[in-house]
């Protein structure tokens, strides 16, 4: 039992996905589409969609239609005659340059989108990406692994302080995720969110997406991305197979972590050559001279709310996930055998 059974014909709904391009939402159209639902999908650019036109059943139950989600009245159409809406889209803006811009900008594109599900008035259920940085970032000692649960919710001023990596995003993120439950309480509004780590996996959108850069960077250390010292992981199938759980599950509520693993840079090393080794692909051409042997575990994501429903990882372990990513790999180009 994995949590997702099979919809019967009276169960198949209508559903919208927000930014269908996009990696994880791409995923998930197909995932709806294989179980017989109708999606309509929102785009910015038909160009960027092609990858979504060879999925099965798309001429049947596809519709692709354009909308932004700066745009209120474009979201209006989008769900209309929609049973449900997966909120997945996110505008990240370069976080080279202003963080601070993308927190208004997710504000935004959130309360927009929501006052369109509210204003329809066929919307049953909102399922809102977050993210597990909404959870995450809390002042901690160091000392013990923080066991965060969905009732820690990352804090706005220890993220100001610290200024880590992508703060503007855990910001983001965490601030839209408050609003819109606030939202939803006071509009009475049906919303649950869903807080994935680092999802990898397959893709078929054209360019690499960017949590795999990470995974990438772990497996040949050949990507302009610094190694993670630590880290949370969740195959995207998971991933979708949790989100498509929480729309149809009328039990329920509230936020759910979801992840299937946490490892620090060394345990993923450990992991990671033997299974180049399987793939007959090179060890990662790093200096392990430049990482932090002491790297150690600041938190542990737990995850019981999500399996209390019945669900399980497909892929649970860092290994699991990567073997079933790194052909998909192979067959774009980004790993080579043999070097
Ligand atoms: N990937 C992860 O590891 C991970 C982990 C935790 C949570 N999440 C969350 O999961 C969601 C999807 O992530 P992802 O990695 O799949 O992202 P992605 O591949 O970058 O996709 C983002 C999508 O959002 C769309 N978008 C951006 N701005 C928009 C706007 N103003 N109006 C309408 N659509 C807009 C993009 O459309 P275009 O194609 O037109 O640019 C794209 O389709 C995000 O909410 C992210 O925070 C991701």
């Amino acid at each position: 039992m994995d949590g997702v059974s099979p919809p019967r014909p009276e169960q198949k709904r209508v559903y919208c996905v927000t930014g269908a391009t996009g990696y994880l939402a791409s995923w998930l159209v197909r995932s709806l589409l294989e179980r017989g639902h109708r999606v309509r999908g929102t785009i910015r650019n038909r160009a960027k969609a092609a990858h979504l036109t060879c999925l099965p059943g798309v001429e049947e139950r596809l519709e692709l239609v354009e909308a932004d989600l700066l745009d209120e009245a474009s979201l209006f159409l989008a769900v209309q005659g929609c049973d449900g809406v997966f909120a997945v889209a996110i505008p990240i803006s370069d976080p080279s340059k202003d963080q601070s811009a993308m927190v208004e900008l997710a504000m935004t594109c959130t309360m927009n989108l929501l006052r369109a599900c509210h204003d329809s008035g066929c919307v049953k259920r909102v399922v809102l990406t977050s993210t597990f940085y909404a959870s995450i970032q809390v002042p901690h000692d160091g000392n013990a692994p923080l066991d965060v649960d969905e009732t820690f919710w990352t804090s706005v001023d220890y993220c100001l302080e610290k200024k880590m990596s992508f703060w503007g995003y855990m910001v983001a993120k965490t601030m839209s995720e408050r609003a819109a439950f606030q939202f939803a309480e006071e509009k009475g509004l049906d919303l649950v969110s869903i807080l994935p780590s680092l999802v990898g996996g397959p893709f078929t959108t054209p360019s690499l997406p960017g949590s795999l850069s990470v995974y990438l960077s772990a497996m040949t250390a050949d990507v302009p991305v610094p190694i993670v010292e630590y880290m949370s992981y969740v195959h995207v199938d998971d991933c979708v197979r949790a989100h498509i759980l929480l729309m149809e599950d009328m039990r329920t509520k509230g936020r759910y972590l979801c992840s299937a693993c946490d490892a620090t840079f060394w345990e993923v090393h450990r992991e990671t050559i033997p299974l180049l080794q399987t793939f007959e692909l090179p060890p990662p051409k790093l200096d392990v001279s430049t990482i932090d042997v002491m790297a150690k575990a600041f938190y542990k994501l737990n995850t019981t709310k999500l399996r209390e429903l019945g669900f399980t990882y497909q892929f649970d372990t860092f290994r699991k996930i990567c073997e079933d990513m790194v052909p998909c790999l192979l067959e774009k180009g980004y790993l080579k055998q043999g070097k």
